[in-house]
Order: C-alpha cells, then structure tokens, then sequence
C-alpha cells in the first residue's frame, strides 16, 4: 500500500488528543477519518477541515466494526469514563477482522497492575490486551496535561488560587497539542515503535508551588498554590456531581502523584513529535485570555461562591 492510501481513524476526535492528532494529520495531507460520539457543530468543522466524518460509540461493536473499515492505523482514546475494557476488547476485534495494522493507545503514566484508581488499573490491562493483539501497538503514558492549570484555575479579582491535593509533588506539565504530534508520528510510522511504551512529560519538572511562581511572573499577578487534601478534593468534586468513576481515579492518583508516580521528564515528545514540547510559560502565555477572566473555580476556598463543573 502506498503512502498517499493510507487511512487513519482517530477515535476521541473532538477531544483534545484526537482533535490535535486529526488536525495534524490532514495538515499533513494524510486521508484522515475522525470518530466522533455525535454530530454537531465540532463534527461539522472537522469535516470542512477534509475529515471523513463517522459518528460510533466506542462501546459499540457494530458501530466500531464500520468505523474501521478500510482503515491502516488507529488512534484508540477512551475518556475517563467506565467501560474501558470493554471497549478495548471490542476495538481489538473489530480491528483484528477489519485487518488494520497498527494502533496508538493512549494510556497514563500511572498505568500500573497495583494502581489504586481503577482507571489506571484499566489502561494498564488495556495495554496488555492490546500487546496480544496483532497489531503492531504502541502506548502513549502522559503525565498530568498541562490543560489541567485551566481546569482547576480559580481567579479571584486581581490573584490567583490552584487548590489540588498534589502535596510537595512533581511533574513535567504535558500539552495535548505536544502529545497530538507524537500520535501522527506514530501513526504515519508504527514499525520501529512495536509494543513501546513511552512515558509523555514536558520540558520542565515542576511542584505546584514552582507553577504558581511560573504563572505569577507570566501573568503579573500573585498566584498561590494552597495543597488541599484528597477528602476535600473527592468532596468538592462529588458535590460538583462528577462522575464517581472520575472521583476514584483523581483520588488515587493525586495519591500517586505525592508519590512520585507523575514525576519526571524525558526527550520522547521531541524526538517522536518532532519539536520540543511546550512549557507552562508557553502554555499560560498562549491561553492569556483563559487565565485573565475571573472564571468560577472548581474547589472554592471558604468564603469563595463561585464553582465549575468541567473536568478536561
Ligand atoms: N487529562 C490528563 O491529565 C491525562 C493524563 C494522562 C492520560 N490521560 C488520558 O487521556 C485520555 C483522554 O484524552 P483526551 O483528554 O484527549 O480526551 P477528551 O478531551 O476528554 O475527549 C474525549 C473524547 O472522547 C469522546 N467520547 C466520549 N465518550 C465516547 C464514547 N462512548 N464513544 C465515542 N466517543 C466518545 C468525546 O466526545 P464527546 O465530547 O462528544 O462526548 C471526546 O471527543 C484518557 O484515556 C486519560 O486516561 C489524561
């Protein structure tokens, strides 16, 4: 098969991986199919963009089975939601019998057979199920994304607040942009990266407290990192009505995180992706105008009326 018939599905496509990954493959000018989970105006500006757009549910093996067909390699991203073992499962076979060759998983850094959340326990079985496939497999195990500064970022008038269980811990803040270009690399050359699993971390390892600082001089406000603890945390986000699925895994894995199992920074986001990966400065910087708003927090001080609801 030549290059110019090659057929990429990209699952997650409206997501933040997915998104980045289809982008960058049609920019490429590969033949791209993006699966959304429904239509509407993100499916609608995929398909301007030259996208074959199909509408499946990843849980769905007959949805699935029609998704994959014809297709060279997939991108198989499943949200923190319950089912990802099955899903997998139905993803394997329905790729199996429709004869793609590869697939680039997305997984975590906390994938573990002895991981506490049960979502990471998942993705590590996933990983496995996967390697005892045919297909020629590859994991992607990002640490946190750096897209989390905006989902727990609480501005009050002229300061900022990140309240998180993550203690004294550490990490490399991850961009899905970053990690977008590492899955169309791989998905355009799978071979060398048979049954890999690379952990995705950006340029610089940081604990809160070093983000806050980092935040501060980029936006030219005070910002402070207040360490909350994991029952506030699992409270906050239960009374926010987040999904009990989601709450277990944050829980453990803001555990894990005080423990060192987010921690660390490689050069696999340069060398597969091509460009160094973005840093928080960077990051802040090009998403100014999030930061400047005095948006509603998600784990509000005492005191502080505000809320959201979103999780990314
Ligand atoms: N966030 C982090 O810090 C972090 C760190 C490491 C690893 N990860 C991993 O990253 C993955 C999430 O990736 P992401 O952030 O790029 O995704 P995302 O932005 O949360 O997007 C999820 C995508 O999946 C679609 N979707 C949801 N349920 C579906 C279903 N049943 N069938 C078909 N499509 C469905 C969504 O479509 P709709 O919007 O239309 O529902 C959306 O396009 C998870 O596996 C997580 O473990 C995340």
């Amino acid at each position: 098969m030549s290059h110019d018939d090659r057929l990429f599905l990209v699952t997650g496509a409206t997501g933040k991986t997915g998104g980045g990954a289809i982008k960058l493959l049609l920019e490429r000018g590969h033949r791209a199919r993006a699966m959304v989970h429904r239509e509407d105006e993100r499916s609608r500006a995929l398909a301007e963009a030259g996208a074959e757009v199909v509408v499946a549910d990843l849980h769905d093996l007959d949805g699935m089975t029609t998704a994959l067909q014809g297709v060279t390699g997939a991108y198989f991203c499943h949200p923190i939601l319950p089912g990802l073992v099955e899903s997998t499962v139905i993803f394997a076979q329905a790729a199996t019998e429709a004869g793609v060759r590869s697939v680039v998983n997305m997984s975590q850094i906390s994938a573990r057979r002895e991981a506490g959340s049960n979502a990471a326990r998942q993705h590590w079985l996933c990983e496995r199920l996967l390697d005892r496939t045919d297909l020629l497999t590859v994991h992607i195990r990002p640490t946190f994304f750096t897209e989390w500064l905006k989902t727990w970022w609480e501005r009050r008038g002229s300061e900022g607040y990140i309240r998180l269980p993550f203690g004294e811990g550490r990490h490399a803040p991850i961009g899905s942009a970053d990690q977008a270009r590492v899955i169309a690399a791989l998905l355009a050359d799978p071979e060398p990266h048979d049954r890999a699993a690379y952990t995705l971390h950006g340029p610089v390892e940081h604990n809160h407290h070093d983000i806050a600082r980092v935040m501060s001089s980029t936006l030219g406000i005070p910002v402070h990192y207040e360490p909350i603890s994991v029952e506030e945390f699992a409270s906050a986000m239960t009374e926010r009505g987040l999904p009990a699925h989601l709450v277990q895994h944050l829980s453990n894995v803001a555990v894990d995180y005080q423990n060192g199992v987010f921690a660390g920074t490689n050069d696999n986001v340069e060398k597969i992706g091509g460009r160094p990966p973005l840093s928080v400065e960077q990051f802040v910087t090009e998403n100014r105008s999030y930061f400047d708003t005095s948006g509603p927090n998600f784990v509000p001080a005492p005191g502080s009326h505000t809320q959201r609801t979103a999780h990314e």
